[in-house]
């Protein structure tokens, strides 16, 4: 087998995965990043809209993986998207250089304070509120959307109406900040560069608008010249050594998923930032099969952040509906965080279908009043969930009232057209936990019973955070390095 010794390695490339290159890269540490999925820019491989699903549609499947209408048939490839599949629930993750932010709908909120304060209770907020938050907004490139574009373009008519609707029930509505780019999304719009969120491009990658972490934290860390990526690089399991080193044990495949390559990697200092799936399957495969010690709080705290779509449908189809055509990018949330009785956080999601199906799609945020535990399967060799209808009692409801209000106040039923009974409990696109910060891990995600092991992904985040996740990740991840950095941790 081929055998390289690094000094430090990184499992992973999505938001953990490439805060951690650039903070140990620009303190002066050479990394090898090492990346199951593809890196898109250098392959020079456009990536495929929601309606042509082509090689970036799907991880190795046989047909697209979308959350609904997946007539598609597909050639097996390394592309952008997974589905990983529970008894329960269907989680989606982002795989490829730059992780979840390439699949992702970029919509970069933070946290409100009071639940942050909730959820991490010995964390300063105000640093976080004054410093990290601001910071990561700041390199993650967030920005918002003209509301005079907003009110004039025809890509927007199901946010319009999804917020004068919410109005009429009663709802407040807040405006959702964004990674994409709004002013190329403009120029888009007048037909003066590609096209690409006004072309159905999101799930699938984005070829312009989208500073994903490719665009952002990941090139600024290779500018450094310390950072070496190596995509197609799949870890399957790792090994603690007597010396406290760690060994691991890689695949290096084709873009068609065959083998090419069996490698071993020995480092020093070994960060999981595959995210919360990826980062227990790592470690509690790793148990089994390399008996690596894991504490016992690997596993528990884990939960779909609220997790629950639903749908109307008849959505004002005398009038035009929601629009034949539609942004892919979302711009607008409903807030009920503070309603005490049902206190949820819904986006107003776009449903790019090429024609006016007269549908409204809601991706609904709320508590996880039940949480789950990630298990392990030995014969399957596969992490497992504990999870099912009853983690998701409270969410169900919310979802009924948020439907029965909307309907009550502008007509329309509950999507049986998107869903079996109106409601998609079994979706999720936010795994978080597993690997609790403060909990498996010291106060900076340096894994207990461990001296160079850390985990510095959504697993840290106990299952929750009220809105859509990835600005806490990134934040949690520059607080958490930073710290090791400063004590020395990589010297
Ligand atoms: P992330 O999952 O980003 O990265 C992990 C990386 O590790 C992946 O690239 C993976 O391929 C790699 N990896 C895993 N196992 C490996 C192994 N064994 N060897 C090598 N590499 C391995 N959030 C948000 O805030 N706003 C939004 O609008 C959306 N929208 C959205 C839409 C869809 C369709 C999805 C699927 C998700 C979202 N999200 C979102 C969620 C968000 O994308 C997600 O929370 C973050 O990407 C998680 O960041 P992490 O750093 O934890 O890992």
């Amino acid at each position: 087998k081929e055998t390289t010794d690094v000094p430090i390695i990184i499992i992973g490339s999505g938001y953990g995965g490439a805060v951690s290159a650039l903070r140990l890269c620009e303190a002066g540490k050479k990394v090898v990043l090492l990346e199951m999925g593809l890196n898109w820019e250098k392959a020079g491989i456009p990536f495929s809209n929601l309606l042509k699903p082509g090689k970036s549609s799907a991880w190795l499947k046989k047909k697209s993986i979308a959350p609904f209408m997946n007539l598609f048939s597909l050639t097996p490839f390394t592309g952008t998207l997974d589905r990983l599949e529970f008894d329960h629930l269907n989680i989606w993750v982002g795989r490829g250089v730059g992780g979840g932010s390439l699949v992702n709908g970029g919509m970069a909120v933070t946290p409100k304070e009071s639940y942050f304060r909730e959820v991490f209770p010995n964390l300063d907020a105000e640093k976080f509120y004054s410093h990290y938050f601001p910071m990561v907004r700041e390199e993650l490139k967030v920005n918002v959307i003209d509301e005079q574009f907003l009110k004039e373009c025809p890509y927007y008519k199901f946010t319009r109406v999804g917020e004068e609707e919410a109005h009429k029930a009663g709802f407040k509505t807040i405006r959702v900040p964004n990674v994409y780019d709004f002013k190329y999304m403009e120029k888009e719009y007048l037909n003066e560069v590609p096209r690409s969120a006004l072309n159905t491009e999101v799930i699938y990658g984005n070829n312009h608008g989208k500073n994903s972490l490719d665009k952002t934290y990941l090139k600024k860390a290779m500018e450094t010249g310390n950072l070496e990526i190596l995509d197609l690089h799949r870890v399957n399991h790792i090994k603690l050594n007597e010396d406290k080193s760690y060994s691991l044990n890689v695949q290096q495949i084709d873009t068609s998923g065959k083998v090419v390559t069996d490698k071993v990697f020995n480092c020093k200092k070994l960060i999981l930032a595959a995210g919360t799936m990826g980062t227990l399957q790592l470690l509690l495969h790793s148990h089994a099969v390399n008996n690596l010690p894991v504490h016992e709080k690997i596993g528990k705290n884990w939960g779909n952040n609220g997790n629950f779509m639903t749908g109307r449908n008849w959505v004002k189809p005398l009038s035009g509906g929601t629009g034949s055509k539609q942004s892919t990018i979302p711009v607008g949330g409903i807030d009920n965080w503070d309603d005490k009785e049902h206190p949820f956080f819904t986006e107003i999601a776009p449903l790019p279908m090429g024609m006016d199906v007269a549908t409204a799609l809601y991706l609904l945020i709320n508590r996880v009043d039940k949480k789950g535990e990630v298990g392990y399967d030995t014969i399957n060799q596969k992490i497992t969930l504990n999870w099912d209808e009853s983690n998701t009692i409270k969410m169900r409801e919310n979802a009924k009232y948020f439907i029965r209000k909307m309907n009550n106040a502008n007509g329309g039923t509950r999507s049986h057209f998107l869903f079996n009974n109106g409601f998609g409990p079994d979706i999720c696109y936010h795994p978080l936990g597993g690997c609790v910060l403060g909990e498996a891990t010291n106060e900076f995600g340096k894994l207990r019973d461990h001296e160079n092991l850390y985990v510095l992904d959504g697993s840290l985040i106990p299952g929750t955070i009220g809105v859509n996740p990835f600005v806490t990740i990134t934040a949690i991840a520059e607080y958490c390095i930073e710290n090791l950095i400063r004590q020395n941790e990589f010297a």
